[in-house]
């Protein structure tokens, strides 16, 4: 199975993933396969998801997984927290700009994806009018909100209490190769539940998608 954009991903992986005490960890993209081979062949697991659909590695949950696909690429990050490691989840996103480039098609998903901060975030960068910037603001909220899944998920194993929350609950709160990721309403009581203190977002381009790696992080220095 060959893998492409490895040097975009070796990078992304290594500024959202390195000196965080989670080893091994990476980001691999791969053309035309399942979501589950890539992680078989990558990780020689099996991939089984919980009740909400997020994956996780059958039997073990470790390491902590993430994927998606766009078009005929499929991305996986993995991450696996030591002693230590404030790493509580990881999320991989890919996100296409032509999803935002028609006028009408944008108008509808910006107005309701996006908060009055984040469109004045991309204005202030210059960006308001790129489909790229979009892509990138919306693939911030989906790895941010896939990073929770698995604090979630450990969660659910000692509590009965239903948490709720939509990818629209998590906002950017800069522009910048960091974004950090606010959570709002019924995300950041839910995310204070699962003591995620911060999500940090790693953005990249990949074949003119935008590739995002959020990391949930507990209390802790690194
Ligand atoms: C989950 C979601 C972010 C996936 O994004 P997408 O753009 O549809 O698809 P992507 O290709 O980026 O990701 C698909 C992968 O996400 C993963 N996924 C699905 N649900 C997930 C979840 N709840 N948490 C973490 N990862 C999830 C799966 O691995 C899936 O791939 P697979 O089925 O091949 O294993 C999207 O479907 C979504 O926004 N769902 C609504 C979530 C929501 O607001 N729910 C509120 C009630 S819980």
């Amino acid at each position: 199975m060959g893998l492409v954009a490895t040097h975009q991903t070796d990078e992304l992986a290594a500024r959202a993933l390195a000196h965080r005490r989670c080893e091994p960890f990476g980001i691999a993209i791969a053309r035309k396969v399942t979501s589950g081979t890539l992680a078989h062949e990558l990780l020689g697991i099996d991939v089984a998801h919980d009740d909400r659909g997020a994956p996780y590695a059958a039997g073990t949950d470790s390491p902590l997984i993430s994927l998606t696909d766009e078009g005929d690429l499929v991305a996986c990050a993995w991450a696996t927290p030591q002693e230590g490691s404030r790493v509580l989840g990881v999320g991989i996103d890919l996100a296409d700009p032509s999803d935002f480039d028609r006028e009408n098609a944008r108008e509808r998903i910006v107005r309701l994806m996006f908060f009055d901060e984040e469109r004045a975030l991309a204005k202030g960068a210059g960006l308001d009018d790129r489909p790229l910037t979009w892509a990138r603001l919306f693939s911030a909220k989906e790895a941010a909100f896939k990073a929770t899944s698995q604090a979630l998920r450990a969660y659910y194993r000692t509590n009965d209490e239903e948490l709720f929350f939509e990818v629209r609950d998590f906002s950017s709160t800069s522009w910048d190769e960091v974004h950090g990721v606010a959570r709002v309403g019924d995300a950041a009581y839910g995310a204070a539940r699962l003591d995620i203190q911060t999500i940090k977002v790693y953005a990249t381009e990949v074949e003119g998608l935008a590739l995002t790696c959020a990391i949930a992080l507990g209390k802790g220095e690194l």
